[in-house]
């Protein structure tokens, strides 16, 4: 039988430039290489996941676009990637959702969102939307879309059996009534600070993190830990499962590709190790590349890095 992962979040069209350093107050600086990429955490994330599964799992997405052409454009690429687009609403007299990206030599980035068409995304969208979550197995999502939209279709979700995954992403507080309808929670360093209040520097701490979420009634937790890799507490198991190193070019997305690429490789019925190992291979080919999607690997890409190391 088909699995089915519906996400629900942001559609942005990404604004990207190169950049030697990130611009200073006042500074007019000169960068390089600008170019259009789609974007947007939640549209990253469904792009992962449809990439990244194969025929066995469908992938829904519940998000909103403007009413213009990119809006539509991105509408159809989702569409091409394999991802069920029939909840996408377009918003009358708005825009698109866009990100203004800065990418240092690094490969880290600075990113200004707008909302647009993101910040219309109610609790009437979810309620229309109510049989994508109802009829999924998983729900994921993030938090650039408005929180009550996010609150409602959890409780939807746990209402219907349907296991629930945050990525508390960009970060903000959140209210325990959404954080006790969580099966599951991927915050960095950053995020994982803000709601538990536990500087997360090592394993130590990532546990003091965990233990927080727990109580609050989240069954498991993956803090993202950079280049050190991905600390998992599930079930008195605490461990850190560490990544690959690669030349990074464009970080962008990274984190994106491995929520998507992690959830598929759960559905697939892979212990929580081997689908934060799948997860891991995806976001490293991710960060060698430029843009959001345009750099999201597809599964056999993915396959074939797993045999070669
Ligand atoms: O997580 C990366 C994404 O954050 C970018 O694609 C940009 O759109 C911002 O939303
Ligand atoms: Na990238």
């Amino acid at each position: 039988m088909k699995k089915t992962l519906t996400i629900l979040g942001s559609i942005n069209a990404d604004h990207v430039i190169s950049v030697p350093h990130f611009a200073k107050p006042g500074e007019t600086l000169t960068g390089h290489h600008y170019h259009i990429a789609y974007g947007g955490k939640g549209a990253n994330q469904a792009v992962a996941a449809a990439r990244l599964s194969d025929e066995h799992t469908q992938v829904n997405f519940i998000g909103c676009i403007g009413d213009d052409d990119l809006g539509r454009t991105m509408k159809n690429a989702f569409e091409q990637d394999g991802i069920n687009t029939q909840f996408i609403h377009q918003i009358a007299h708005q825009t698109t959702g866009i990100a203004m990206i800065q990418v240092a030599a690094s490969g880290e980035n600075s990113i200004v969102i707008s909302a647009g068409a993101n910040g219309c995304l109610d609790e009437n969208i979810v309620e229309q939307s109510r049989s994508q979550i109802e009829q999924a197995d998983l729900l994921l999502m993030q938090l650039e879309t408005p929180l009550p939209a996010v609150i409602k279709a959890a409780q939807i979700a746990k209402n219907n059996g349907v296991k629930v995954v945050l990525n508390p992403a960009p970060a903000q507080k959140l209210p325990d009534e959404l954080l006790a309808n969580l099966n599951m929670i991927t915050p960095n360093e950053t995020e994982a600070e803000i709601l538990t209040g536990v500087k997360v520097t090592d394993l130590e701490s990532a546990v003091k993190s965990a233990e927080i979420f727990h109580q609050k009634g989240i069954e498991t937790v993956l803090i993202t830990l950079g280049s050190k890799g991905v600390f998992v507490s599930h079930q008195g198991q605490q461990e850190i499962v560490a990544g690959f190193k690669v030349n990074a070019v464009d970080t962008t997305a990274a984190g994106d590709t491995f929520n998507g690429a992690f959830l598929i490789a759960l559905l697939d019925g892979k212990p929580l190790q081997d689908a934060i190992r799948f997860a891991h291979v995806a976001a490293a080919i991710s960060v060698t590349r430029e843009g959001a999607q345009p750099s999201i690997p597809t599964r056999a890409e993915t396959l074939d890095f797993l045999k070669s190391i």
